[in-house]
């Protein structure tokens, strides 16, 4: 693996890696149903920072993780994902109409073929775990499970369950921390563990440490996300800045302050780093990603 490049050239090739994958692993345009197959390969390609998949290379380093394997569980985390951006935006959930600086997936192919999409890249997301040979079948059934839990209604789906309920009502800090560990933290937590699952099997207390550093930077990212939405440009973040405040969505900022949220976000990534000190030197990607993470401007 590219282990001696500098960050953000192993950032650059991981992200044209991942490109090139999706790609080969989404059903090409012309398949029929076109119409499907476009607002699936519309709503994966050409964007996004690859923040999973990046995070599933770097913990896959501390296994010696082979990376073809990492990328195709990085193609599977990156559909999931996208099937949850494609609903999210929906006007029955965020109503948004700008994703990754273009049209959101209905915007550009109307709701049905939108809802549609999303559900199809997630099957495909796990035909493609329990298609490909990413180790012995008792791997391969937990990547399959951690895949399922982090993106069903005790993880994302259920997240965004919590969300869409407590809009307009005020949310404690601990359901708070509950609702973005579900709807965000689940995914990024499973992408290190499906990361650390493509490689040689990790110690008890190895596993322990890295979960505790997927759930400390699993919640980092959503409260970056919500700082961002309220300091970043529609520009820089390609999506429409401000309307979590406009919409009276639960975030950190609306709970705690934007200060008291950026603290919050300092916290969080001192405690994801410090549950990498065991690691030593082998961390040193997954310290560099939660640095990418914590100081992102969009
Ligand atoms: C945005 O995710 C939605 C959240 C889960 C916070 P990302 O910030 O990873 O979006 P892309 O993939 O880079 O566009
Ligand atoms: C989305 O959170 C979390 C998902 C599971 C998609 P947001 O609603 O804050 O994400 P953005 O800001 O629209 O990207
Ligand atoms: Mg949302
Ligand atoms: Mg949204
Ligand atoms: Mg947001």
């Amino acid at each position: 693996m590219s282990g001696r490049l500098p960050f953000r050239e192993w950032v650059a090739s991981l992200q044209e890696r991942v490109e090139k994958a999706l790609a080969r692993h989404l059903p090409s345009a012309e398949t029929v149903p076109a119409r499907l197959h476009r607002a699936m390969r519309y709503s994966c390609l050409d964007g996004g920072k690859r923040a999973r998949p990046l995070l599933a290379f770097a913990a896959g380093e501390l296994c010696a993780a082979p990376a073809e394997k990492l990328e195709i569980v990085s193609c599977a985390l990156e559909m999931i994902h996208a099937y949850s951006l494609v609903h999210d935006d929906l006007p029955c959930m965020d109503n948004d109409v700008l994703r990754r600086g273009r049209p959101t997936c209905h915007v550009e192919f109307g709701e049905a073929t939108a809802l549609l999409a999303g559900d199809a890249l997630q099957t495909r997301a796990f035909e493609l775990v329990a298609g490909e040979n990413l180790g012995a079948p008792v791997v391969q059934i937990e990547m399959l499970r951690c895949l399922a839990r982090a993106s069903g209604s005790l993880g994302m789906a259920g997240g965004q369950a919590i969300d869409l309920d407590a809009v307009g009502r005020s949310l404690d800090l601990p359901e708070l921390e509950r609702m973005h560990a579900m709807k965000t933290g689940a995914l990024i937590r499973a992408a290190i563990r499906l990361g650390a699952l493509c490689g040689e099997p990790l110690s008890e207390p190895s596993k322990e440490a890295l979960d505790r550093f997927g759930q400390r930077v699993g919640l980092l990212f959503q409260v970056v996300d919500d700082i961002l939405d309220c300091t970043a440009s529609t520009a820089a973040l390609g999506k429409t800045a401000g309307k979590d405040s406009a919409a009276d969505k639960p975030t950190c900022v609306g709970r705690m302050g934007l200060e008291r949220a950026r603290e919050f976000a300092g916290r969080l990534r001192e405690q994801a780093l410090e549950s990498l000190q065991g690691f030593g030197e082998r961390a040193g990607r997954l310290v560099e990603v939660t640095d990418f993470i914590a100081r992102r401007e969009f």
